[in-house]
């Protein structure tokens, strides 16, 4: 039986080159039987188009906090308490520095993290999937979060692996989960 079928999950993109892997993702997802929303930030969308994930997902693409459309059943008019309530996971992919570091602050000031940091955390895993050049991974910035004590409490990270990315450089990624 296929873990993935029949399942909602919140696929959330963060600015960085590894959003075009976020197509396969989303791809895969919908191939496996999930359904999947999709969650940009501004910087994303520099990165990989609204419109594709939206073809590639089935369903429109929810890029800003002030968005008052519904999402799914409810309609409060708040995309950040739906949209995470509504997921059986959250997952960002790719999660970068800055994503990593607002998470880690509890800083919400678009939507994507503040969907994050309304979600139920109990009942709702964040797995994270950082991806980011060798130098900004291993900066000490990165490196306290959102592995490190006090949120290793909520966070694990495996062994980050390393995939070229684009022909200049190599990006490490790793995930974390709650
Ligand atoms: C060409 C380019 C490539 C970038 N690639 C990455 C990346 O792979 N990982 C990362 O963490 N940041 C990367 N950045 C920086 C982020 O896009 C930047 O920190 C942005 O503010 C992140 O915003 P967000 O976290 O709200 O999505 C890149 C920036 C540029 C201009």
């Amino acid at each position: 039986m296929n873990e993935l079928a029949g399942k909602h999950i919140v696929l959330g993109l963060s600015g960085g080159i590894a959003c075009y892997k976020a197509a396969e993702l989303c791809r895969a997802l919908v191939k496996a039987g999930a359904t999947v929303q999709v969650v940009m930030t501004e910087a994303a969308e520099q990165f990989m188009t609204a419109v594709t994930m939206q073809a590639l997902s089935g369903r429109p693409v929810f890029t800003s906090q002030w968005d008052a459309r519904t999402s799914g059943g409810a309609d409060n008019n708040m995309p950040h308490i739906n949209l995470s309530r509504e997921a059986d996971a959250i997952v960002v992919a790719p999660a970068s520095a800055d994503f990593m570091a607002k998470l880690v602050h509890g800083r919400a000031d678009e939507l994507l993290s503040l969907m994050c940091l309304a979600r139920p955390i109990e009942s709702v895993p964040l797995i994270l999937a950082p991806a980011m050049n060798r130098e900004m991974w291993s900066h000490p910035a990165t490196q306290r979060k959102p592995m490190a004590p006090p949120c290793s409490t909520w966070a694990r990270a495996n062994r980050p692996v390393e995939r070229p990315v684009t022909a200049e450089c190599s990006s490490p990624t790793s995930c974390c989960t709650t």
